[in-house]
């Protein structure tokens, strides 16, 4: 696992977008792997500001979201379908179809988790996927106790993610649904490459268990430590309670140019 600290969350922007470019240059068929969530916002404008400067399309390239909420009207402004084309996917040239979520409307949840992972497969897998975290170490949102082998499916909701989400439904934690439709572990495992951004005290504990701790479905992110390729950019106040600290920045500071991130 490698680990980048920089100075703010437009730093960390700035490098992700930089090897999003690289692979859209290689590739223009990327496959993107898309979080919601306050965490990749920063990413987001970038990508925005690289593409109307001319310097990069998504015309051929798929995306697929990490998850979403179960039972939020279509219109609903914070169904992640509309958040994910409001942040990015109507800014930029995806073609039509191209960038998907789970159905958390489907008459048939089991079917649509199904065909969700079968999507995925079909477009090749996922060439980098973008992560948040929760405050309680969820990523998507396989809360604590998810298995590290779990595939698309139904979750409830922790107390803490709903709360922690209730600044997007106006401060009312009961407007927060309790079910979600969400990648699994082993799905976002199987994405070629994990990039996760973290910014801010709150995150500090979680990602301290993430890059840290012992691989425990109680942390779930802990499960990135088995991936051969996951990068964690933070800044300074997330990466508050890492013990080799120093050691990632030394790291990052002498890493030959032709590594990329
Ligand atoms: C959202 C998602 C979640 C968030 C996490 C952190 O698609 O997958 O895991 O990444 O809840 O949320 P923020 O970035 O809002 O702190």
């Amino acid at each position: 696992m490698q680990v980048v600290i920089q100075p703010d969350a437009e730093a960390i922007a700035s490098l992700v977008a930089d090897e999003i470019e690289r692979l859209l240059r290689q590739r223009p068929e990327t496959v993107l792997g898309l979080a919601t969530g306050s965490s990749p916002l920063a990413i987001y404008d970038e990508l925005v500001r690289r593409y109307e400067a001319g310097r990069i399309s998504f015309a051929r390239s798929r995306a697929f979201m990490l998850d979403e909420y179960v039972g939020l009207p279509a219109d609903h402004p914070e169904r992640y379908r509309n958040v994910i084309e409001r942040e990015i996917a109507g800014r930029v040239d995806f073609a039509p179809g191209a960038v998907q979520g789970p159905d958390g409307n489907a008459e048939d949840i089991p079917a649509a988790c199904e065909q969700y992972e079968a999507a995925i497969a079909e477009a090749g897998g996922v060439d980098l996927q973008i992560l948040g975290i929760g405050s309680d170490g969820h990523i998507a949102f396989n809360e604590p106790g998810s298995s590290l082998a779990s595939r698309t499916r139904i979750k409830t909701l922790t107390s803490q993610t709903r709360r922690d989400n209730a600044r997007f439904f106006d401060g009312d934690v009961d407007a927060v649904p309790h079910h979600c439709l969400t990648q699994g572990l082993a799905t976002i495992m199987s994405a070629r490459h994990l990039v996760l951004v973290a910014t801010g005290a709150g995150k500090a504990e979680a990602v301290h268990h993430l890059v840290e701790g012992p691989v425990s479905a109680m942390w779930p992110a802990t499960v990135m430590q088995h991936h051969p390729r996951a990068t964690v950019l933070l800044d300074a106040a997330a990466a508050s309670r890492l013990q080799l600290g120093d050691y990632y920045r030394e790291v990052f500071a002498n890493k030959p140019a032709w590594q990329g991130l």
